[in-house]
């Protein structure tokens, strides 16, 4: 089938190469003519496992094209709109980009065709799309019709999620679309039961829900998290006793750092920013984005109370910039957010990370006592402790001889992703999370 993808980053980029992967021809569109140009030669913007391979093979094979022209793009009628939604600043999704996509479609669309949205939508924007499209282009005999189709991929693991999905929500009353997205994503050969076909607003709602509840998991079990610290109880033994049970399941158990990334706290943000206008009270995805914010005050606090009182002369070495493995996203990234907290209370900084690059670190330009390293044991004897933000395969087991050349041989782990027992045994402290 002949797809146009509008807008090219990480959801828009990773659906258009996996759609062409899975045989049709696909067109992705993004206003931004630097992307374009690099995705013509086969260089995505950003790192994503897998994905540079997928966009070579299937440009070689002709099935993927790259374009930032409406009047290319609209020689389909299949369009997948795939732009950002950030935050506005004020907790509701900004749809400023969303919005001039649909007026250019109004001017350039000139036969039926299918709007597919990808992007995270506030609940009620897809109707209002409908009707505003209807409205333009009903006196003209042309039918648009508009359909919700959340993304549930994961940064790091995106070209994976979108082959492998666990369910496909398609939101949409129209029975032709219903069949058409259908077949689309047919050469998954997923079973029916993968299908949800839901209204649009159910289908906005359902993307809402995963994510925040998503997040809701992770701040539960940072609150557990203190009430182990407390009780000499152990987070990894609780993690494993309350995931068992089928009905609690064990992905999204894990205690550390909190959440970062562009999507849960703007997910959550809008949820209580709608809650709020609702008049819908005692938010339990207020209180769980409340415990994500504070839980990085809480482990500066125990850096200060574990490494000084005074930290003025110490420096450390930070692993993991990125807001997880996988991925060179930083933002939102939580590391960054310590780094900024911890930075005018050190004696210096050194950064590693190893997919994160100095290039897209200013953000921390002003901080003058940071070093960016590009390997990951140097320093280490210039330093008294090592913190861990980002939970990368490349840091679960360091080298014991290395760590032990920390001036105090403190390490704090953000992520608990550390033996402490091996730690320990080697004359080194550690300190996790509910630990
Ligand atoms: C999230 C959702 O998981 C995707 O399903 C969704 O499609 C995406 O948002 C989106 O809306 O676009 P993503 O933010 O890419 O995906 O990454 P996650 O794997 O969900 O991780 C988010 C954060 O939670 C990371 O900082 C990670 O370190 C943290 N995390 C994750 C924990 O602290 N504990 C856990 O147990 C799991």
């Amino acid at each position: 089938m002949k797809i146009t993808i509008i807008g090219s980053g990480y959801v828009g980029l990773v659906s258009g190469a996996c759609f062409a992967e899975l045989g049709h021809d696909v067109i992705c569109l993004d206003i931004n003519p630097k992307v374009i140009a690099q995705l013509k030669i086969a260089k995505a913007p950003f790192f994503e496992p897998d994905l540079n391979r997928l966009i070579e093979k299937n440009i070689l094979k002709k099935r993927l094209k790259f374009t930032t022209s409406y009047f290319t793009g609209c020689k389909n009628n299949i369009f997948f709109i795939c732009v950002d939604t950030p935050d506005d600043g004020a907790g509701s999704p900004d749809l400023k980009n969303l919005n001039s996509v649909l007026a250019t479609l109004k001017d350039k669309i000139k036969k039926d065709a299918v709007l597919v949205l990808k992007s995270t939508l506030p609940i009620g924007t897809n109707k209002s799309i409908a009707e505003s499209m209807d409205k333009h282009f009903l006196s003209k005999n042309i039918n648009i019709d508009v359909c919700s189709n959340p993304e549930f991929l994961k940064e790091g693991s995106a070209v994976n999620d979108f082959m492998h999905p666990d369910r496909i929500i398609l939101g949409t009353p129209n029975k032709f679309s219903k069949l058409l997205l259908t077949e689309i994503y047919k050469p998954l050969k997923l079973p029916s039961n993968s299908f949800f076909y839901m209204s649009v607003e159910s289908a906005e709602l359902t993307k809402y829900a995963s994510n925040t509840f998503l997040a809701t998991k992770i701040s539960f079990m940072n609150e557990v998290a203190q009430i182990a610290e407390k009780t000499g109880a152990n987070i990894h033994e609780v993690r494993a006793g309350m995931g068992a049970d089928k009905r609690i399941g064990s992905h999204f158990l894990y205690a550390g750092l909190g959440f970062g990334g562009s999507c849960f706290q703007k997910d959550m943000k809008a949820l209580i920013s709608f809650e709020k206008k609702s008049k819908i009270k005692n938010s339990i995805i207020a209180e769980a984005l409340k415990i994500n914010q504070n839980q990085v005050k809480l482990f500066l606090n125990k850096i200060k109370s574990n490494a000084g009182p005074n930290l003025k002369n110490k420096s450390f070495i930070i692993w993991g910039l990125s807001f997880k493995p996988n991925t060179d996203d930083i933002r939102d990234s939580i590391a960054i957010e310590l780094i900024k907290l911890l930075s005018p209370n050190v004696k210096q900084l050194y950064l590693f990370d190893p997919k994160v690059t100095s290039d897209s670190l200013s953000c921390l330009n002003q901080y003058k006592n940071i070093q960016f390293l590009n390997t990951k044991y140097e320093n280490f004897s210039s330093a008294h402790g090592l913190i861990i933000c980002t939970e990368w395969d490349d840091f679960v087991s360091p080298k014991i001889q290395e760590l032990q050349k920390l001036k105090d041989r403190i390490i704090f782990d953000g992520r608990n992703i550390l033996d402490s027992e091996i730690l320990k045994e080697n004359n080194l402290s550690y300190i996790g999370i509910g630990i």
